[in-house]
């Protein structure tokens, strides 16, 4: 496998996103008329299986699996939904690619809807997208009427329709099945899983077939060059490229597509430029807030999904922050806390009370006004919650806490030991004051 940088997802493209033509000129739409005039789903599953392609929403499950058992299940009532809630802090590569690339969306969310002969297909939108929301309906505009969708698709007698769907604007209302409980017009709340995969338990009941933005667009490509095409590039286990949602600390953030396997100090340092002003890199998440931090020590490490599991985090959906020595890691930690307690649905009581106890905590030493056994109730908090709740959520909130402790212990100490944040001098006239 090389590791050239291809584009292949974020291609430059002539015109204006939504302009049918430009996407034309570039093989746009040929696997889809190849699609649904040749009606072959167990062919198109098999590609996707022989592409290892694994999803790009966080969870990294094998696409064409999921596929093959939406296809195949007993329930010939199935769905198929898009997902683009994309709430997550420093993960922004799904709004990216609808603003700038959808009629690649659209032709990936075409071919799933039609391979798993859905009755019914949605884009679950952020309802915060609002120019991306008009680029998609423009360019959905010009592919209706080009017959590429609606009734009778290029006079094949297939109809295949997307529907847009006013997302819940919550990060939980992004996890599958609380996305499909708001669609429902029920509190976005997840279900446990198992039993509740929506490849058998979806919207209505039904198997519903649920896949991320990136893992869409991926799709045409594969289909019109090839499973071995697609592999041509990227880690042994999970090929392909990916795209980075670069933030934080760096010259120039953004969403960068490099191949799975990009060493970490590629994309902070040749992509983004490195850290402003001379500082330094202090910690580094790779995987979003929900996956552990990884040290100045780790930036060799490869971007893939396998890599980083072993290393003890994870990539999920590859919103990459970068954090600077000039940062206490006491009120960073804090900061992710109160998006955690306050993200949290509420609805399972360890992540509901963990999130809150957790944050509160966090507060206290940050304030400096933390004890030693406020550091202790903190670290029993993060074990008695983790892993509880029906989604991750609450494992994220805690794993975060737990991650900075220890990598940042001193710093946590120093907070309750000096009454104050040894970054922010601040801190410690209020605290001797008050
Ligand atoms: C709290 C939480 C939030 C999530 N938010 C999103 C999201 O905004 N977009 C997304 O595609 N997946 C999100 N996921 C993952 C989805 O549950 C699901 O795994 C994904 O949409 C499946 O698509 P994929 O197989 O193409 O990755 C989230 C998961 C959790 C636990």
């Amino acid at each position: 496998m090389t590791n050239d940088k291809p584009l292949r997802l974020l291609q430059p493209m002539k015109g204006e996103p939504w302009d049918i033509d430009a996407y034309i000129t570039r093989g746009g739409y040929e696997a889809w008329q190849k699609c649904v005039r040749e009606n072959n789903p167990d062919g198109v599953v098999e590609e996707l299986k022989r592409a290892s392609l694994r999803g790009r929403g966080g969870a990294g499950f094998p696409t064409g699996l999921k596929w093959e058992k939406v296809l195949h299940h007993r329930s010939d009532e199935r769905y198929f939904v898009c997902n683009a809630g994309e709430h997550e802090p420093g993960t922004f590569k799904d709004r990216h690619l609808i603003k700038h690339f959808p009629h690649q969306l659209i032709e990936g969310c075409l071919i799933a809807s039609f391979t798993v002969n859905a009755k019914e297909s949605y884009i679950y939108l952020n309802a915060e997208f609002e120019e991306e929301r008009s680029n998609f309906e423009k360019a959905l505009v010009q592919a209706r009427e080009r017959g590429y969708l609606g009734k009778n698709v290029l006079g094949t007698g297939v109809d295949v329709d997307i529907e847009i769907f006013d997302g819940h604007g919550s990060y939980v209302a992004g996890e599958e099945t609380a996305m499909l409980e708001s669609m429902q017009g029920r509190p976005a709340h997840p279900k446990q899983k198992p039993p509740f995969y929506p490849t058998d338990f979806g919207l209505h009941g039904k198997p519903t077939l649920i896949n991320n933005v990136e893992t869409l667009s991926h799709v045409p490509h594969i289909l019109r060059n090839g499973a071995e095409w697609f592999k041509e590039v990227g880690a042994e286990k999970t090929p392909g490229t990916m795209l980075f949602s670069l933030s934080g600390a760096v010259q120039r953030p953004g969403v960068y597509e490099l191949p799975l396997g990009t060493p970490l100090r590629y994309l902070i340092e040749e992509c983004g430029g490195g850290v402003p002003e001379g500082r330094k890199v202090k910690a580094v998440f790779p995987g979003g807030p929900s996956f552990s931090m990884v040290g100045p020590d780790e930036l060799d490490l490869a971007m893939d999904f396998d890599t980083l599991k072993k290393a003890g985090t994870g990539l999920g959906s590859a919103g990459v922050i970068v954090v600077d020595d000039a940062t206490c890691m006491v009120a960073h930690t804090l900061k992710l806390s109160t998006f955690f307690r306050e993200e949290s649905c509420g609805q399972c009581p360890p992540c509901r009370i963990g999130t809150e106890h957790l944050e509160g905590l966090v507060a206290k030493i940050e304030e400096g006004k933390g004890t030693q056994e406020d550091l202790d109730k903190m670290l029993q908090i993060c074990g008695f919650v983790k892993g509880t709740g029906f989604c991750t959520l609450v494992t994220g909130a805690s794993v975060l806490v737990q991650n900075s402790f220890r990598l940042f212990r001193h710093e946590f100490e120093a907070h309750v030991a000096n009454h104050a944040c040894p970054f922010n001098p601040a801190a410690e006239v209020v605290s001797a004051t008050g």
